[in-house]
């Protein structure tokens, strides 16, 4: 519920509350109207006095000083207040760069315009509107709430009503501000096959920023994060792919600012009277623990962002040959895998790159969006022959990617990211596309709706494997738009296909997991977590990302290496799960394993896609023993993995812990049968017992078969629980 009332702007969603306060800055001789900033938490009741925050009072006065200033906390901020620290808008007229904003109205609407994806299924909406007294231009901010989530969202337009152009130098999301001396924030962080991985960073002074300039959200720093201050634990996110920013800031007089949104970084963008610049949705919420900010994340994804064709769908088991095969495959081939893998009961045979064009390698062929017959011996026809094993067939793209050495290229060279007079840098041997014009946006829209459409596929992997760096687009007069640009481009493309073909599963990858954010889940229910498939190291991974997206996002293979295949299973088993290895060549021992797996995994796929996600304890990148567990909302049912990272049982028995579980409830839980492990376990034991510290799990650990195959590998075992009283 919003209410507005002559003093005060609440914002409440179904457990938080945002209270903003109409204010006079008598701090400065202007006297001007703004929104103080007096609470943001758990949900208040409602009144008509909220004084006790401070309302109409600023902390502290520094009238004379060149310190920062004004202090008092608010959710708007521009270049004109003087404070010295991050700002939330920026905007230049006839070259002045001071902006003196004052708030100007809140009032309820219906909805709002914006290029880019905004959350679905919202509830109300409360704009609020600032207006510059120095160009005239208008920022409006929208707040909304949804009946069914803690979360809130927050976006801004800028809207020129100025008498002549400005230039919009930085436009921010959200911005919040608190009465702290500290936050700790933790942020998912990395490099390509080492994506999200969990980092804790105390701010005392000065300011974290973490951002991508490349022009995807990146494996460097994931746009999801949370952060402590006093006692709030809060997440953000933001509903963007390209360059974005966060920062968390903390000065002197005790203020915790925290600013989100897209990345200020080469933008200066134009615009003429009456026109507006859009910025991404923001969202955040406020808990008191971090698993519960999971669960909202979680919650919200799937109701809010993901489409819902695909919300709640359980996902498929695929084959997925890129490992198996890279580039040298035929059509036969690609059967003979799906034949063996239907015969393990595997639902989707999806071929990667290689297809398509005159690509045996990756140096050529991106652009080229039609069938190498020599080599598929028909791509529909290889379709056909996979379904009619009763499978479903998927296929790799890379649509926003051009290679020099493509018929795309020599026919159209300009619909590639050039500089004129440039070479332009090679990365991976090709070429970004120039998404900012919109003939390239009407090629790979047309080109991939018929391709879909021809081959009758019911699952895509949309690749993109290179940033960006010569960035220029020939439509645009101005290049300092070109990063929101290329995104507004390539969104129209996505909205387009998605719309065409609403029953094709895509699956986002950028290089493995490069671009996983909530920008791309909104068209592409799963994406792919990270092309290091090695168990050990997805196990920070996962975790990452599991802290801000729900399982059922996230695709999670089994490769052909490093480490049993029973742990390859359980390490993948929380995802969107799948194999990825030349299923030919295994064992008919190995085949039988990959049989009961598959067989467990569709058994419990709805409580491992769906089911509430928990972390069991510590984080793994800080602890030997953790895991994780997936639980009905009922808690009548569970399945945990436990890991144990370090083989220490050589010396004694490692003490575990569950979570989660109902208390009262007697549970019996069962071991999942490994083909490496000889003993089997099943016991009962309340859910009070299940959760303490100090479980004594025997020497269950013990001991592995195929311990001299794979001597470095770690231990894992899988339980289920089924509640009996
Ligand atoms: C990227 C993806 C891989 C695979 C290759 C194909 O690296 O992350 O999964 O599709 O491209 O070239």
């Amino acid at each position: 519920m919003i209410k507005i009332t002559e003093r005060y702007i609440k914002i409440d969603s179904v457990g938080n509350s945002l209270i903003l306060a109409k204010s006079i800055d008598e701090t400065t001789s202007a006297n001007n109207e703004f929104l103080q900033l007096l609470y943001y938490g758990k949900k208040l009741n409602d009144h008509d006095d909220y004084g006790i925050f401070g309302e109409g009072r600023a902390d502290h006065y520094n009238g004379t000083s060149n310190d920062e200033y004004p202090i008092v906390p608010t959710v708007f901020t521009s270049s004109g207040d003087n404070s010295g620290r991050e700002q939330y808008a920026r905007i230049s007229y006839d070259g002045i760069f001071t902006n003196h904003f004052v708030f100007a109205g809140a009032e309820r609407v219906d909805g709002f315009d914006s290029p880019l994806p905004t959350a679905r299924n919202k509830g109300e909406t409360v704009k609020l509107s600032f207006v510059d007294k120095v160009s005239g231009a208008t920022v409006n901010q929208y707040y909304t709430v949804f009946s069914d989530s803690d979360v809130i969202a927050v976006h801004s337009e800028v809207v020129n009503t100025a008498d002549k152009e400005i230039f919009v130098l930085g436009l921010a999301s959200l911005q919040l501000d608190f009465s702290a001396d500290r936050a700790e924030v933790v942020t998912f962080d990395g490099r390509w096959g080492a994506e999200r991985c969990r980092h804790e960073t105390e701010v005392v002074a000065g300011k974290l920023s973490i951002e991508s300039r490349n022009g995807v959200s990146s494996p460097m720093h994931n746009p999801f994060f949370m952060a402590k201050v006093g006692s709030k634990t809060m997440g953000f996110n933001l509903i963007y792919s390209g360059n974005h920013r966060e920062t968390v800031e903390v000065t002197a007089y005790k203020r915790v600012r925290i600013v989100t949104g897209m990345n200020d970084y080469a933008l200066s963008y134009r615009l003429d009277k009456g026109e507006k610049l859009v910025s991404p949705e923001a969202i955040f919420v406020c808990k008191d623990t971090e698993a519960e900010i999971t669960a909202q994340m979680h919650g919200f994804a799937l109701n809010h962002i993901v489409s819902p064709v695909f919300a709640y769908k359980e996902r498929p088991v695929l084959i997925n040959n890129w490992e198996g095969t890279y580039f040298t495959f035929t059509g036969e081939k690609i059967l003979d895998i799906a034949k063996k893998a239907a015969a393990c009961g595997i639902e989707m045979m999806v071929l990667d790159d290689g297809w398509f064009g005159k690509r045996d390698d990756d140096k050529t062929g991106l652009g080229d969006w039609f069938d190498n017959e020599k080599k598929t011996g028909g791509l529909k026809k290889l379709a056909d022959g996979v379904k009619a094993l009763g499978m479903k067939f998927g296929l790799w793209v890379e649509p926003e990617m051009i290679s020099k050495n493509s018929d795309l290229y020599r026919a159209h060279p300009e619909y590639a990211q050039a500089i004129p007079g440039v070479e332009p840098t090679e990365r991976r041997w090709q070429l970004c596309l120039d998404m900012a014009n919109p003939k390239v946006c009407d090629y790979i829209a047309e080109t991939l709706i018929r391709l879909f459409k021809e081959v009758g596929v019911d699952y895509v992997k949309w690749d993109n494997n290179r940033s960006m760096c010569d960035v220029y687009s020939s439509t645009l007069s101005n290049q300092s738009e070109y990063f929101y640009r290329y995104y507004v481009g390539q969104y129209s493309v996505l909205r387009r296909i998605t719309e065409a073909c609403p029953e094709v599963l895509f699956e986002s990858c950028a290089s493995g997991g490069s671009r996983y954010d909530l920008g791309m889940m909104y068209f592409m229910a799963q994406n792919w977590a990270s092309d290091n498939t090695y168990a050990f190291d997805r196990l920070s991974i996962q975790e990452g990302t599991l802290a801000g997206y729900p399982q059922s996002s996230m695709g999670a293979h089994v490769n052909a290496h490093g480490y049993s295949l029973e742990t390859r299973f359980n390490v993948a088993a929380i995802g969107a799960f799948g194999y990825e290895f030349d299923i030919t060549k295994s064992t008919d021992e190995e085949l039988e394993v990959i049989k009961n797996q598959v067989a467990f995994y569709k058994q419990h796929r709805k409580l491992l896609q769906y089911g509430n996600y928990l972390r069991i304890g510590e984080s793994v990148t800080k602890s030997d023993i953790g895991g994780w567990m997936v639980i009905s909302d009922d808690k009548s049912e569970a399945i945990a993995v436990l890991i144990e990272k370090e083989r220490t049982h050589m010396l004694y028995h490692p003490r575990f812990t569950f979570t989660g579980l109902d208390e009262n409830a007697l549970y019996k839980v069962t071991a999942r049968k490994q083909a490496n492990v000889e003993k089997t376990l099943e016991f009962t034991a309340y859910g009070d017992a299940l959760c303490s510290d100090g479980l004594y799990l025997g020497n269950f650990y013990h001991t592995e078969k195929d311990k001299k195959q794979y001597p470095n590998t770690f231990s894992s075992r899988m339980f289920y629980f089924k509640k009996l009283n």
